[in-house]
């Protein structure tokens, strides 16, 4: 089974969990689209649901398949969102942003009762951080939201390169108009604590670290999808 088929395997698990007149919340990424397109099939074979997107991207991809959209002002409370991540522990605890989306996501998340992560096998690690951690930023001040980052970050004892993210020459900028620095801390034992630190410095916008949100998870490898709770 190669990495296509085992997202398609996760995002088939995850739309067992779609039920008629659901609300949803539609991630971002590649693992995501495969639900997408799933979900697009169900549509037009009769089930109700109304989707908010997490990216612009996810947005264009429902439109074009014709999956029903709503904005969160619309539907400000949902039912479920089904989302990829970027690394998830035995915790649920995840990184997320390789897309950009990280914002976004997070606050479609955090409106949503249910929270379904759906990824291939190679994203469970036992220490979350061999990802870079994406870290949204607000363009002003950039040089000292850097500085902030770098020092909260030593008082846990982590260091590593804090990459701005590029798109071709230019920085590369999200939905809501910021950037991202990709910190690569190599391994971070206490998320709880870096997410505290990043949230205190005033030009993090937000960071990929989503911690206690996921109600479970949907985890493919060769031999099928397994769900896994949190431990
Ligand atoms: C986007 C995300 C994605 O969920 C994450 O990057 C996983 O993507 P993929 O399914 O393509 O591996 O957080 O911001």
């Amino acid at each position: 089974m190669d990495a296509r088929e085992m997202k398609v395997k996760a995002a088939e698990a995850a739309l067992a969990h779609v039920e008629d007149g659901m609300r949803l919340g539609i991630g971002t990424g590649s693992t995501a689209e495969e639900f997408v397109r799933l979900l697009a099939e169900k549509v037009h074979g009769g089930i109700r649901v109304e989707g908010v997107p997490t990216s612009e991207r996810t947005a264009r991809l429902c439109v074009e398949l014709g999956i029903p959209l709503k904005s969160l002002e619309e539907l400000p409370e949902l039912d479920l969102t089904i989302d990829g991540a970027d690394e998830l522990d035995a915790n649920l605890t995840l990184i997320k942003g390789g897309g950009g989306a990280l914002l976004r996501e997070k606050i479609v998340a955090a409106a949503s009762g249910q929270m379904i992560v759906i990824a291939d096998e190679t994203k469970l690690v036992d220490t979350l951080g061999r990802f870079p951690l994406p870290i949204e930023v607000n363009p002003f001040g950039l040089a000292a939201t850097r500085i902030a980052i770098e020092r909260a970050a030593e008082k846990l004892g982590l260091s590593g390169d804090l990459k701005l993210r590029m798109s071709g020459n230019d920085n590369f900028m999200t939905d809501g108009g910021h950037y991202i620095l990709d910190a690569s801390f190599g391994r971070i034992p206490d998320a709880e604590a870096l997410s505290g630190e990043l949230n205190s410095i005033p030009g993090v916008v937000e960071h990929g670290l989503f911690i206690h949100m996921a109600s479970f998870a949907i985890i493919a490898g060769p031999a099928g999808a397994r769900t896994l709770k949190a431990k």
